[in-house]
């Protein structure tokens, strides 16, 4: 943490297994200010998104599937980016600014 930021390495994203560089389009970041973790996810031109994986129905935490986020309580499915896409959610989970800069990626809390 960093005042109301966090700090990610854009190395994180990378795991060496093997001694094979494997690169993840995507990574959990806990802090200490939610319960959940944030899901940050690296889109197309290098940009970012992140998401609260705290569920907008009854606040349960949402799961990573393979290209969206589910909801094991109620079955609620938002995309990759937090849109909310099968209720009985009807809110977008909750997104936060993502800044790059050199080796780093700053989440805005
Ligand atoms: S708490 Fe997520 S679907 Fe109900």
């Amino acid at each position: 943490m960093e005042g109301n930021r966090v700090k990610v390495k854009k190395a994180d994203f990378v795991e060496v297994k093997k001694e094979k560089l494997l690169e993840h389009n995507w990574v959990l970041v806990k802090t200490e200010r939610y319960e959940e973790p944030i899901y940050l996810r690296k889109l197309e031109n290098n940009d970012y998104s992140a998401v609260l994986l705290h569920c907008q129905h009854k606040g349960c935490e949402v799961n990573p599937a393979a290209d969206m986020l589910h909801c094991p309580c109620h079955g609620s499915e938002y995309t990759t980016t937090g849109k909310v896409v099968k209720g009985p959610s009807e809110k977008d989970l909750q997104q936060f600014m993502v800044q790059a800069d050199g080796d780093y990626l700053y989440i805005q809390l």
